[in-house]
């Protein structure tokens, strides 16, 4: 492994001053408090600024104090600040916006959007304000969680997206290419340099249990970025330097993501000192009076005219939940509420929330509730369908893949999805199955990497 060549560069690190931006000169750890407020103030600070001078369009751009489309035009910036404002507990901002959104959203326009990007930004922050809008006070109808304005409008976008969903499917399962890209997003990179979107990894190892390689390597991670004050987008692991051209930090969140999951884990206090780091060195490199730019060049800090939608999304986020240990999200079960809805008794808001990939959290509870409406479920099976006819030519996939219904229960052993039990799985549904509401059950490590419930297994 790449990083394990981090270690004596820890040591090399270990010789530069450590604390810089400390709060107290007594080394004691960062005040929790002190950082809920400033982060905060953070997000207000580039939240207000993107709603006076760039909304409706996607982004802000920072540094001339006005916005621009990126990813198709859907005001992605408040879509994907949304969830963040009930985090921070803005109940009033997140209602207003959920009606802003309704009035000024459309998704049938002619513009090329990136089918990854808007997924997990648009889609999946649509989906996760959707599920949390009866904890924000808005007025739900009759069958939410199962509908609901929002809930369609996640549709619609997804709808216009699934064309060119299964035809990438098609060609990258084809090509190996989307096999190989998976290969290169899990880390295991030929080249002796890391790329900072990997530092999500130890978040990753701590879910499953593997603490302390966790821990190691969020620490080889962390003297990168007292190195920078920042984490740049790729780094050569030997020469303890930034890669050519590759020297920027676009406030990305994953070292953070690390930190939380981690300190939910160990309650280590290092992992505090991370996030309070991150607060200092952004404020100091990154803030201008618009909002908080890109750091285009870690070395010298010059600063890009952008202001990414994960900023707030996700870094926001992040750090947010890193200092508020008693967050909703953070429920471990022993509180939730139970709603009556045409389809049933739905136990919703008891923890286990699943973060996509933009950091748009989840309610796994509220999946397997609205599994009961399995019209809808019959359609995403008829994709799957289609796309195991495509495959059955191809036996080396068939080998390498194993498969699960999409919004199945992930626990329930022995459901193997095919056309050949394709039908005789739809027959069994009506059956109801025994799964106790509370549980919730976990997701084998791999699914992380699935595909429309398709998951695609590390063979090497
Ligand atoms: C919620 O957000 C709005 C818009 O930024 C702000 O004016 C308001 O003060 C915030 N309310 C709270 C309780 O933070
Ligand atoms: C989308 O991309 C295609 C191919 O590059 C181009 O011909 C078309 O004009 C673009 N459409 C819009 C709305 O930008
Ligand atoms: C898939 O491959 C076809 C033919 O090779 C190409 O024309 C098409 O643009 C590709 N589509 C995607 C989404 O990559
Ligand atoms: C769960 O959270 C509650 C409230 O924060 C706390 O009192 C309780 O001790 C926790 N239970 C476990 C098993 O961690």
């Amino acid at each position: 492994m790449p990083f394990r060549l981090l270690i004596p560069l820890g040591l090399l690190c270990a010789l530069l001053p450590q604390h810089h931006g400390a709060p107290g000169p007594d080394g004691s750890a960062p005040d929790p408090a002190h950082y809920r407020e400033r982060v905060k103030a953070m997000f207000y600070h580039a939240y207000d600024s993107y709603l006076e001078n760039a909304f409706p369009f996607d982004e802000l751009r920072p540094l001339t104090c006005d916005g621009h489309d990126t990813w198709g035009s859907f005001s992605l910036t408040l879509i994907d600040a949304l969830d963040t404002l009930l985090i921070l507990g803005n109940v009033s901002e997140f209602q207003r916006v959920v009606e802003v959104l309704q009035d000024s959203v459309d998704f049938d326009i002619d513009v090329n959007a990136s089918v990854f990007e808007t997924n997990i930004r648009v889609v999946g922050g649509l989906l996760s304000a959707h599920l949390l809008s009866k904890k924000a006070g808005v007025e739900v109808e009759a069958g939410w969680p199962c509908s609901g304005p929002l809930l369609r409008m996640a549709e619609e976008a997804a709808r216009k997206l699934l064309p060119e969903y299964n035809k990438a499917i098609r060609n990258y399962t084809r090509f190996d290419d989307w096999y190989l890209w998976v290969q290169m997003y899990k880390g295991t990179v030929s080249m002796p340099v890391f790329q900072s979107l990997e530092a999500y990894w130890p978040g990753l190892q701590s879910l499953i249990g593997d603490i302390d390689n966790a821990m190691r390597t969020f620490l080889n991670y962390y003297t990168v970025w007292k190195q920078f004050g920042g984490l740049p987008e790729f780094y050569n692991i030997p020469q303890g330097y930034t890669v050519e051209k590759r020297e920027g930090y676009p406030l990305r969140p994953e070292l953070i993501e690390s930190a939380m999951y981690l300190y939910r884990a160990t309650g280590d206090p290092t992992l505090l000192e991370l996030g309070r780091d991150a607060v200092e060195s952004i404020e100091k490199i990154s803030k201008v009076e618009c909002g908080f730019a890109t750091i285009k060049d870690l070395r010298d800090h010059k600063l890009d005219n952008r202001m990414e939608s994960f900023f707030l999304a996700e870094t926001v986020k992040y750090l947010y939940l890193l200092f508020d240990p008693t967050n909703f999200i953070h429920n471990n079960g022993s509180t939730f509420d139970a709603v009556i809805t045409p389809y049933g008794e739905c136990i919703l808001g008891a923890g286990g929330y699943i973060f996509n990939t933009e950091a748009h959290p989840i309610d796994p509870a509220a999946l397997h509730c609205c599994q009961r409406l399995k019209e809808e479920q019959w359609e995403v099976e008829d994709l799957m369908r289609e796309f195991y006819s495509l495959k059955r030519s191809r036996s080396k996939f068939q080998k390498n893949t194993v498969s699960s219904g999409p919004w199945e229960p992930p626990a329930r052993p022995g459901t193997l999805f095919s056309p050949e039990n394709h039908d005789q799985a739809r027959e069994r549904k009506p059956a109801k199955q025994k799964v106790p509401l509370l549980s919730c059950p976990s997701q084998p490590f791999t699914s992380k990497l699935a595909l429309l419930g398709q998951v695609f297994l590390d063979s090497s």
